[in-house]
């Protein structure tokens, strides 16, 4: 896939030669005793970049969100999350399959939830009903094409939670996207949940990992369950080295991928046939329809990859494309041109 321009998502970034070297240089050790020292200083900074106690090196996001839904819940609980969110769509069922959990579901406007929604979503205390017990919210949203969830919005919800004593899970899988896009710092979202979960593997470009971060206390829990679905790692210095590297090196620059978004969204709503609002792209995620195409998603994607391009449909009528580490503004205009050719063909 080297040779295309590839807009499927920003997992598909391959280390850079100073990543690999930082790789190859990493001092490791037996992670399951604790000994891995390298490890051991990415678990350090994210958590001192998120303000909280502790973090936890995992395999991926979804293992972060579902350790975390884990630890914080009992089986018959329920969660209030997004209609949309990742971890009800795209995690396999692990709510349900490993917590126990249900979900009742709330439609958010492109992801994002009001209080006053999640309010009249929690349970009377009543023996008919679950427990509400977790709050998960996702910023950015992936299928809300990577809107950003204002802070005012998660201290309100926050605040509720706190009031009625549940609890808050951020799914900050790009939430470094967030922070580069609005200037509020990491730490300043995460105040406002019990957990966070982050990636170092999309827009940071870093080859494997997530952490969850929390209390002391809860990343103890969230340390035993990775151990029980049998996440401990051994020498994952090798793999943390990467994301240390990331984030002291890629983490300004995903000003670009925003910056490349919005070049292709305003490219895009100059083509007949496709409808985007170029200012529903905040960071580098763009969701945008093509039913007055007269091409249905999958027939496009697969004419523009014979093109060199590579983009997701979704669902018949619409297409993602996300921006990364690997494409160039030189990509999106190339991308745009084939966009053209495609469509004005048909
Ligand atoms: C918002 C969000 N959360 C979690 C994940 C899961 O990450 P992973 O693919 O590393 O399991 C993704 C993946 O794209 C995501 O977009």
């Amino acid at each position: 896939m080297s040779d295309f321009i590839d807009l499927r998502s920003d997992t598909v970034t391959k280390p850079t030669a100073e990543m690999r070297k930082a790789m190859a240089g990493a001092e490791v050790g037996d992670d399951v005793y604790g000994e891995d020292p390298t490890v051991n200083a990415l678990q350090e900074k994210v958590a001192k970049v998120l303000g909280k106690e502790a973090s936890i090196y995992v395999a991926s996001g979804t293992m972060a969100n579902q350790l975390a839904i884990k630890s914080h819940t009992q089986p018959g609980d329920e969660l209030i999350m997004e209609a949309t969110s990742h971890p009800y769509n795209f995690e396999g069922g692990g709510i349900a399959a490993i917590s126990g959990v249900q979900a009742y579901c709330l439609q958010g406007i492109r992801g994002i939830l009001e209080a006053s929604q999640i309010e009249s979503a929690v349970r009377p205390q009543d023996h008919h009903y679950p427990l509400t017990r977790l709050i998960c919210i996702e910023n950015t949203h992936n299928r809300g094409g990577g809107s950003i969830y204002p802070l005012k919005k998660m201290e309100e919800i926050y605040r509720f939670a706190k009031s009625k004593g549940l609890l808050v899970h951020l799914d900050g899988a790009r939430l470094w996207n967030a922070s580069v896009a609005t200037g509020i710092k990491p730490h300043e979202y995460a105040e406002h949940a019990d957990s966070v979960s982050v990636c170092i593997s999309k827009g940071l470009g870093a080859p494997v990992g997530s952490l969850v971060a929390g209390t002391k206390a809860f990343i103890d829990r969230v340390h035993r369950f990775r151990k029980m679905v049998g996440g401990g790692m051994r020498q994952a210095g090798i793999l943390a080295a990467a994301g240390i590297y990331a984030l002291d090196h890629h983490f300004d620059r995903l000003k670009e991928d925003h910056e490349n978004a919005k070049r292709l969204a305003l490219g895009l709503r100059e083509i007949k046939g496709i409808s985007i609002n170029p200012d529903h792209v905040e960071t580098n995620i763009l969701i945008f329809g093509v039913a007055q195409t007269g091409m249905p998603s999958i027939e496009l994607r697969d004419a523009m990859k014979k093109e060199g391009v590579l983009m997701n449909a979704l669902g018949g009528q619409q297409i993602r494309l996300v921006t990364h580490l690997d494409v160039t503004r030189e990509d999106i205009d190339k991308a745009l041109v084939a966009f053209r050719k495609v469509i004005l063909k048909k």
